[in-house]
């Protein structure tokens, strides 16, 4: 069969996905009313036609006017259950899904609220379907590393429905170290830890997520190719990188996905993997982050099998599970 269709039909995990990215404007709408919360659009047209971003910060401008609709404990669900039903469609057997606390509690909705919704539609997929899922909690790198504390004790009485943590937001300006303290009392925690470093910021960041946050993957990475070392670094430790090629793309990281450097990346040995990002605001769940990749750059099915294996590989999975998709 052809290699769209391989890429389409294998089984694979989702590792870098925020779940309020998955948020679609038909279902703004939806939650806008049933919620009577004003918007700024007039449409779900005039809504989709705002989403031309020029960097990371007009995006999340946006990302986060949208999250404004979500409100009640069935609008996380909502939104949690419509993202995973997309990526059964889209074979994927495992997802770890980040969800971003202090854009909800910020507008006065309980951590409870978020997280309750969140999971229910995890342990839901899970009955249903068997998939797997997994969350894995960001802290708001544009705000204070207090806020992250504070944050983290309210979601301490949840332990046991998140995996870990991440960081994301605005990250120009906001390196990796404004966190240290904050990462070393979630490992104390026994929490997985992951950074978003090296999408817009420079490598450097990538080396202090790394060195001073001790997380065990990059999410995004892509700019590691700008420093040799670290490149070998990533690739000696198999650090993975959760790459999202059409968010590279909407986000002009890259001015065309025929620049993307996935496959160098690939090349150079790293664990690299595909991931959708913020589908509903960069037009592709998984299977259209493959698919155009597969059409823009030189990939042969060893790479299909490649990144696929490198999914799993990548995951927070326990061994024994991971050993059964490797
Ligand atoms: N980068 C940083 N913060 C984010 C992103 C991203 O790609 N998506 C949602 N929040
Ligand atoms: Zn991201």
């Amino acid at each position: 069969s052809t290699l769209r269709n391989i890429v389409q039909k294998m089984p694979k995990a989702e590792l870098h996905i925020h779940i309020e990215g998955s948020l679609e404007p038909e279902l703004i709408f939806a939650l806008a009313e049933r919620n009577l919360v004003a918007l700024n659009y007039a449409s779900v047209d005039e809504l989709r036609r705002a989403y031309a971003f020029t960097d990371l910060q007009s995006f999340l401008d946006i990302y986060y006017a949208g999250a404004s609709v979500l409100l009640t404990e069935q609008d996380f669900f909502d939104m949690t259950w419509a993202y995973l039903q997309r990526a059964k469609a889209d074979h994927v057997l495992h997802t770890e899904i980040f969800f971003d606390p202090q854009t909800h509690t910020t507008r006065g909705v309980a951590f409870s609220t978020v997280i309750d919704g969140i999971h229910r539609a995890l342990r839901e997929a899970r009955a249903r379907w068997g998939m797997s899922g997994a969350l894995i909690m960001c802290f708001l790198r544009h705000l204070s590393e207090e806020d992250a504390f504070a944050t983290l004790e309210q979601a301490l009485p949840y332990r046991d429905k998140f995996i870990g943590v991440g960081l994301d937001s605005s990250e120009r300006g906001n390196p990796p170290e404004k966190f240290a303290r904050v990462f070393a009392r979630c490992k104390e925690l026994g929490l997985h830890l992951v950074a978003h470093a090296g999408e817009e910021g420079p490598p450097a960041y990538i080396e202090t997520a790394l060195d001073v946050l001790q997380v065990e993957r990059i999410d995004h990475g892509v700019r590691c190719l700008e420093d040799a070392a670290l490149t070998r670094r990533l690739a000696r430790d198999k650090i993975p990188l959760t790459v999202c090629p059409l968010s590279n793309l909407k986000l002009r990281v890259i001015d065309k996905l025929s620049d993307h450097n996935l496959l160098q990346l690939l090349d150079a040995g790293l664990v690299a993997t595909i991931n959708s990002d913020d589908p509903a605001y960069f037009g592709g769940y998984m299977n259209d982050n493959f698919v155009q990749t597969f059409e823009a750059l030189p990939l042969q099915r060893k790479h299909a099998q490649q990144l696929a294996r490198n999914s799993f590989f990548a995951s927070f999975l326990d061994a024994s599970t991971k050993q059964k998709y490797l």
